[in-house]
């Protein structure tokens, strides 16, 4: 047998039951990575038990085996509401003001940390090529090598990663983030963030080798730039024929002639949720004549709503557009529509498809896949526009958007008017070059140039069939 790759992230998009789509980029990403490979995806079950299994569960799908662990109500609270979304996230989107870091959730990260390296070390074979997704487990590399692997290990890091100033307010940054070292190459979203990263090293003692890698306390490490994407062609088939479901046919009923502006966005404070709504107000204030034939439509799955800042943006936002829609609407007219639940991947193509304009606003991102879905799902003989933060990863590659600052509700407000009244010409020559790229640079691209990178020459081939 070749060498397998071996996933291993916290969310793990496995056939469900349910079929409930997984918002989120990173599971999407590695979902459609692993379509056309043999693999394991090891990760949480999303199950909490008081007493986990000891044993993961295995399912076996077509060409890629689920293998998946629960987690106690402790290591939930500790691990992943905990040190994961309430320290690393904030941190590594440049907000290390909002951390709320305490001892016990930093044990409780180690102790999931090492309860996945003891679940998953059995299984792993010595040819295996394994790849670890985000920040939920840094610390995984080290622990496996701690465990005698000598395999090619591989890290990805999907969000942003902050400046060394602001990583540093991590208390445990040292063995948290410096852990990163034991890893054979550390991907990153945009060059940003891999230079933030490697001043963080340098500032640390590492020092840059002549092959781009860096060496510390014995250890070498490569930095990388892969730039995640969405499978493009998937994204164009399903727009175009998005037409045929029956909530797209109702929705695009139900606005008659109205304009359609579109957010998609999980509940998160990075997501620049309420500068977008106020911006929106302000276009609603600035352009009286746009009143009543223009309607948003904010897509918004509740998110990690165990830990208090996501409480706390739920009621900001639902205040917002309240005051909103109180102000503007009338009896026939509800200017944002807010929607708390999530979509699957042909509706979602359908929205995008009859959006006019798509407002992706966050205030940090690592790469923002809506900003790419968007765009492949438009008709590229009547496109619509694409309103983005200079602050997502996606404004890096995507430079023919209107790229806006979040913070200053005065341009957004602009953008908003600009993109309903751009012409054809123009909505068409912005898009032309911005589809082209996502069809070169897609996720089976993101994956190769990665896994190539992490082979260093070595099991490509095999990896790549
Ligand atoms: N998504 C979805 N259904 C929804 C909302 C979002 O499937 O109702 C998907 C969306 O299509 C995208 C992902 O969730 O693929 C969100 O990724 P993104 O990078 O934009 O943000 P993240 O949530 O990872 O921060
Ligand atoms: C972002 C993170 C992912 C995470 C996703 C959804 O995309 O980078 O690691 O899976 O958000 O968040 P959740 O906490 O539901 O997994």
């Amino acid at each position: 047998m070749g060498a397998r790759l071996i996933i291993v992230s916290n969310r793990v998009a496995a056939p469900d039951p349910k079929g409930t789509p997984s918002a989120g980029g990173m599971a999407v990403a590695v979902k459609a990575a692993l379509k056309n490979r043999r693999g394991l995806w090891f990760g949480w079950s999303g199950q909490v038990s008081e007493e986990p299994d000891p044993l993961p569960r295995v399912i076996d799908a077509k060409r890629v085996t689920y293998v998946l662990v629960d987690l106690s109500k402790n290591d939930v609270q500790e691990y992943y509401n905990g040190l994961a979304n309430s320290v690393l996230w904030p941190i590594l989107h440049y907000r290390g003001d909002m951390q709320e870091y305490s001892r016990a959730d930093a044990s409780g990260y180690l102790r999931v940390n090492r309860m996945f390296a003891d679940k998953l070390s059995p299984l792993v074979a010595e040819e295996d090529v394994i790849w670890v997704h985000d920040y939920h487990l840094m610390l995984l590399g080290h622990e496996l090598r701690a465990r005698g692997h000598r395999n090619r290990i591989g890290f990805f890091l999907h969000t942003p990663c902050a400046p060394p100033d602001i990583l540093q307010t991590l208390p445990l940054h040292e063995q948290i983030f410096g852990s990163l070292v034991h890893y054979d190459l550390v991907g990153f979203q945009t060059a940003n963030d891999r230079d933030n990263f490697a001043r963080y090293l340098v500032a640390r003692g590492a020092s840059p080798t002549r092959g781009g890698a860096y060496e510390f306390e014995g250890r070498q490490v490569k930095l990388g730039v892969f730039g995640v994407s969405i499978e493009t062609k998937t994204y164009m088939r399903l727009a175009r024929n998005a037409g045929r479901s029956a909530m797209v046919a109702l929705v695009k009923e139900s606005l008659s002639d109205n304009r359609l502006v579109l957010g998609v966005d999980r509940l998160d404070y990075t997501k620049g949720i309420p500068d977008r709504i106020k911006a929106f107000e302000r276009f609603l204030e600035d352009c009286p004549e746009w009143r009543g034939k223009v309607t948003f439509l904010q897509i918004t799955p509740k998110s990690r709503s165990d830990v208090k800042e996501y409480g706390e943006i739920e009621s900001e936002v639902t205040g917002l557009i309240g005051r909103v829609n109180g102000r503007f609407g009338d009896a026939a007219w509800t200017p944002i529509r807010y929607v708390n639940r999530s979509y699957s991947r042909t509706v979602l193509a359908g929205f995008y498809r009859a959006a006019d304009v798509a407002l992706v606003t966050p205030l940090r991102d690592g790469m923002n896949l809506v900003a790419k879905e968007y765009l492949a799902a438009q008709d590229p003989e009547n496109p619509g526009v694409l309103v983005l933060s200079e602050f997502a990863g996606a404004a890096r590659e995507l430079e023919q958007a209107l790229i806006v600052n979040p913070h200053e509700t005065d341009a957004v407000a602009s953008a908003i008017k600009h993109a309903l009244e751009m012409p054809l010409d123009e909505r068409r020559d912005r898009h032309a070059p911005m589809l082209s790229h996502l069809q070169v640079n897609d996720i089976t691209k993101w994956a190769e140039d990665y896994l190539s990178a992490l082979a260093d020459g070595r099991q490509t081939r095999r990896l790549l069939d």
